[in-house]
This record gives C-alpha cells, sequence and structure tokens, in this order.
C-alpha cells in the first residue's frame, strides 16, 4: 500500500507538503497541489485513518446506537444521521441495543472503546447503566427520541427528539370534533418519555374537547405490533368498546389494524383511527390513515449538529432540541377526501430549552 512518503517522493516535495494538500491545512501553489493529486491518483494512496487518529486523538467516527432500526421511523433517523455525519467528514458506527438495558450498556461500551469521537443514542426505558457509562467516562453524547431525567447530580445530556403531546393532543381534538366520545389510546411501553409524552398529550386532547379521562380506554402495546395486537383486543372486548383509536406508533398501528381485522370491524365505518408516526405507505391503506408525521431524518441530522457543537464547545450548557411534527390529514379519521381537520390548530414550531428537567416542569 503506498504511504505518503512515496506520495512525497513522486511528486517531489516534501510529506508535510503531501499532508497540507490532503488536510486543506495550508494553501499550496497550484502546480505543486496538482503534483500531489496526480500521484495520489497514479499510486492509488488512500488517508490512513488509524494513523492519523494517532496523531490528532480524534477518529472522525460517531456512534450511533438505536432500536428497532427496522422501524422506518429509526430507519430515517439513521439516514438522517449518516447524510450530516458524511457532509461533516465523520463515518458512522452502528449498534442496535435491542431496548434492553444490559445490551445498551455493552454496545455503548463497544463503541467507545472503538474511540469514536462521540455518541448518539436512543435510551431504553431502563437508562440507569447507560448514563452512568456516559458520565463516568465522560463520552460527549446526545441522546435521542426518548428523553431522561438527569441523574442527581449526574450530568445533563443534549436531547433532540420530537414533539409528542401537541400532535397527539390534535389527534383526540380532531376525533372528538367528528362527534366521537370513547375514543381510545393503544400507547407504548412504560417508562419511555414518547409513552409519557403522548398519554399526556392524549389526556390533554380529551379535556379540551370535555371528555372525561377513562382509564379503561388506556391500554399499553409494548411499543410493539404484537403488543398493540393484544392491547387492542382487549380494548374491543370491553362492555362498552371505543368508537375512535389513536394509536401511539407505526408498529402498532400495524398491530391495532390486525386485532381490528380478526374483530370483523372496517375503518372508518365501524371505529375511527388516527395514527401517531407517518410512513411511506400510509397513504396506501384504505382508507388513507390520518398520521402525525414526525420529522424523522431531522430529528438525525439535528443530533448530528448537536454533538458537533457540543465536540468543538465541550463546557457549553446541555440543552433539549424539540422538532415538531406534521397532522396528516387523510381518511381513516372518518373524514372525506378534502376535508379540513377538526379541533385544535397546530401551534408548535423548532424550540430549544436550555436543560433539561422534567421533574422540574
Ligand atoms: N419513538 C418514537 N417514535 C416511534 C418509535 C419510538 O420508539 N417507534 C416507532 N415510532
Amino acid at each position: 500500500m503506498a504511504t505518503m512518503a512515496d506520495v512525497a517522493r513522486s511528486a517531489g516535495v516534501s510529506v508535510a507538503t503531501v499532508s497540507h494538500v490532503l488536510n486543506g491545512t495550508r494553501p499550496v501553489l497550484p502546480h505543486t497541489r496538482q503534483a500531489v493529486l496526480d500521484a495520489v491518483e497514479e499510486l492509488g494512496y488512500t488517508t490512513n485513518t488509524l494513523a492519523r487518529s494517532l496523531v490528532t486523538a480524534r477518529t472522525r467516527s460517531i456512534g450511533l446506537a438505536v432500536s428497532a432500526i427496522s422501524n422506518p421511523y429509526f430507519t430515517e433517523i439513521l439516514q438522517g444521521v449518516e447524510a450530516s455525519a458524511l457532509e461533516h467528514g465523520y463515518s458512522l458506527l452502528i449498534a442496535d441495543p435491542h431496548d434492553d438495558p444490559e445490551h445498551e450498556r455493552k454496545v455503548v461500551q463497544l463503541l467507545h472503546e472503538r474511540r469514536v469521537d462521540g455518541m448518539i443514542v436512543a435510551p431504553s426505558a431502563e437508562p440507569r447503566g447507560l448514563l452512568a457509562y456516559l458520565g463516568r467516562h465522560d463520552v460527549p453524547a446526545v441522546l435521542l427520541d426518548r428523553l431522561v431525567d438527569a441523574p442527581d447530580g449526574g450530568p445533563r445530556f443534549d436531547q433532540v427528539c420530537a414533539d409528542n403531546a401537541e400532535p397527539t393532543s390534535r389527534l383526540v381534538a380532531h376525533l372528538a370534533g367528528l362527534g366521537h366520545r370513547r375514543i381510545g389510546l393503544v400507547a407504548g411501553r412504560p417508562g419511555l418519555s414518547t409513552t409519557s409524552e403522548r398519554i399526556t398529550g392524549y389526556r390533554t386532547g380529551l379535556a379540551f374537547a370535555g371528555l372525561p379521562y377513562d382509564e379503561r380506554l388506556l391500554v399499553h402495546g409494548d411499543s410493539e405490533s404484537a403488543g398493540a395486537e393484544q392491547a387492542t383486543a382487549a380494548l374491543l372486548s370491553l362492555a362498552v368498546p371505543p368508537t375512535a383509536l389513536v394509536t401511539a406508533n407505526n408498529a402498532m398501528t400495524i398491530g391495532a389494524l390486525r386485532a381490528l381485522r380478526a374483530h370483523g370491524l372496517s375503518v372508518p365505518g365501524d371505529i375511527a383511527l388516527c395514527c401517531f408516526d407517518d410512513f411511506a405507505w400510509a397513504d396506501l391503506f384504505s382508507p388513507r390513515l390520518t398520521a402525525i408525521a414526525q420529522p424523522s431524518r431531522d430529528i438525525g441530522a439535528q443530533a448530528v449538529r448537536v454533538l458537533l457543537e457540543r465536540l468543538a464547545e465541550p463546557d457549553r450548557p446541555a440543552r433539549t432540541v424539540r422538532l415538531p411534527c406534521a397532522f396528516v390529514h387523510r381518511t381513516s379519521c372518518g373524514c372525506p377526501e378534502g376535508a379540513s381537520p377538526r379541533g385544535l390548530s397546530s401551534t408548535s414550531s423548532p424550540r430549544e430549552e436550555p436543560s433539561h428537567d422534567r421533574r422540574r416542569r
């Protein structure tokens, strides 16, 4: 394999000059620069990033740990992270913690041992081990999607997530505006902030519509399709079942649809359906799914931006970036094509919170 010294010899310049040309660290005369680039081409020289890392103590790599990578929501986040990392000259190392706290701690340690410059992690519902590790080793990290409380006296982390409560309340208000009085929620895995915030939004939407909260209408679908199928079946077997459903993520929408089909119910004729989380084929369902679209790619890109800012300025205060979602009005809610949404109008826009402690809100 050609070395930098080979390139320097072939171009008739010093190794330092080759380095300046390749790294853009100092202006080099055009004909010298061209001679270096020609030699690089001719010898097939590629940068030895390992050697460079030894000098700079930086690997120009980011570790990404997200569970459920096959879920389109997380796949799009990954695309956003990858595109943005590449744009800034960083490569990615990816791990899937499988939403398992022990595995999560292990993969984060592996990424750290690979000396990534920083990490982007979507924490599990039990993130204590993860947070302790990141804090103990002072790993520059951005938490994604699921917010965590800073441990007592422990470090706070930068966090990037979507708005969850307000968009969920919009779905409920919309269904209430269409006359529904018994609106069920298939909620996600307990312990995740996305779950609790969407439940808060559900309750706010009910309150806004003057509807009582009935705990029998809230079931947990464990954030997965199979769990949601069971949870929806339980809702449908209530003495007085709901006339409308809100599902709290894309996978649970699929599970809920399976349960509705098994019960011989049609949407929206027998039961209306609104979903948190849009996905590419949601408008191919019949009826087309009314959904909240999360800015998934942007969540990934923003996480990279926040991480690079943290690397550039390690002592800056931690902050939480929340991105707004969009209400995608289709027909599973029972509206005819082209109708206007009922209920709340959206007021959300991107916002940054200087630091994050949910207990103080
Ligand atoms: N969080 C947010 N949105 C989602 C998730 C999640 O874990 N899964 C599918 N959509």
